[in-house]
């Protein structure tokens, strides 16, 4: 891995992913987005791993997608690079994903914390989807995702002026869970994966699949959907362990089976 680092186990069952291109402020190569995909793959498929835990440095998440990469492409080219088609991974990815973010999370980078299923941001973080200062719009996902988590008007107001905001206004407009000093955005973040991975895995990669749905569909099919995966729940041992432990008035023991 050259643009990024993964620490497997950062502790029991949490997986951590650190955008290690500090120079160029994490921006979004083709290289680094290839291992960030093979990446979450891995984690997603070892059962040790239930939460992960995506961040960058102090100074920046990520600054969007390199400009310099794409500068000279052409219309073709761009098509059949075809680099956002290696964001769906990011979206596949069936345990809870918890962005760590301080400083720029820019273009790309607001994009892949919106990507991710909760964000934790110090107090320096800043968004913004600026892609149109430079002749463009946002291409991975930013006009759906956004729309979606702060309403059209902001959005529109976002993606039409490339304005960044902070994290009080990043709050402010819902998108991301809690504000912290810039020293300690990354244990905030790991003592939110600690919390879920506390839980069973089953259970866990269900809720997130049945809260997305929310978001792709009418609401009586994402409640059908989601009261089949609560039935679907009580074939897991941990529905047995989880219900039985409270009966038993002690801590439930999970085991992901
Ligand atoms: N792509 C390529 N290189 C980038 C980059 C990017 N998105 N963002 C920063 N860099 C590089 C700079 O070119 C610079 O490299 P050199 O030292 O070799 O010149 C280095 O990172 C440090 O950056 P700055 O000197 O610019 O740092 P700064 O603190 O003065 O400014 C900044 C920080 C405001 C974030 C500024 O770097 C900036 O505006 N970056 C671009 C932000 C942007 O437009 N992002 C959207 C990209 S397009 C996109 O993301 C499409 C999509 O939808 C996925």
């Amino acid at each position: 891995m050259n643009f990024i680092k993964v620490i497997e186990e950062q502790e029991k069952h949490i997986g951590l992913i650190q955008l290690n291109r500090p120079k160029e402020l994490n921006a979004l190569n083709l290289e680094l987005m290839g291992e960030l995909r093979d990446a979450l793959k891995n984690l997603d498929n070892n059962n040790q791993i239930r939460v992960i835990v995506i961040t960058g440095n102090q100074k920046a998440f990520a600054a969007g997608a390199d400009i310099k990469q794409m500068a000279d492409k052409s219309a073709i080219e761009m098509l059949q690079i075809d680099q956002f088609s290696t964001w769906d991974q990011i979206r596949k990815t069936k345990k809870p994903i918890i962005a760590a973010v301080s400083g720029f999370a820019l273009g790309g980078g607001c994009e892949l914390a919106l990507t991710c299923d909760m964000i934790i941001a110090s107090e320096t973080a800043k968004f913004g989807q600026p892609e149109i200062k430079i002749g463009v719009m946002p291409g991975a996902g930013g006009t759906q995702r956004l729309t979606r988590a702060v309403g059209k008007a902001r959005a529109m107001e976002m993606v039409l002026t490339g304005k960044f905001i902070d994290a009080e206004e990043a709050m402010k407009y819902g998108f991301i869970n809690k504000i912290v000093p810039v020293e300690k955005y990354l244990d905030e973040a790991m003592n939110l994966a600690r919390s879920i991975a506390q839980m069973s895995p089953v259970a866990t990669q269900l809720a997130k699949e049945s809260v997305n749905r929310a978001f792709e569909t009418h609401l009586d099919e994402g409640l059908h959907f989601e009261r089949k995966n609560f039935y679907l729940l009580f074939a897991s041992e941990d529905q047995k362990e989880g219900m039985a432990a409270f009966v038993e008035k002690r801590a439930p023991d999970f085991q992901g089976k």
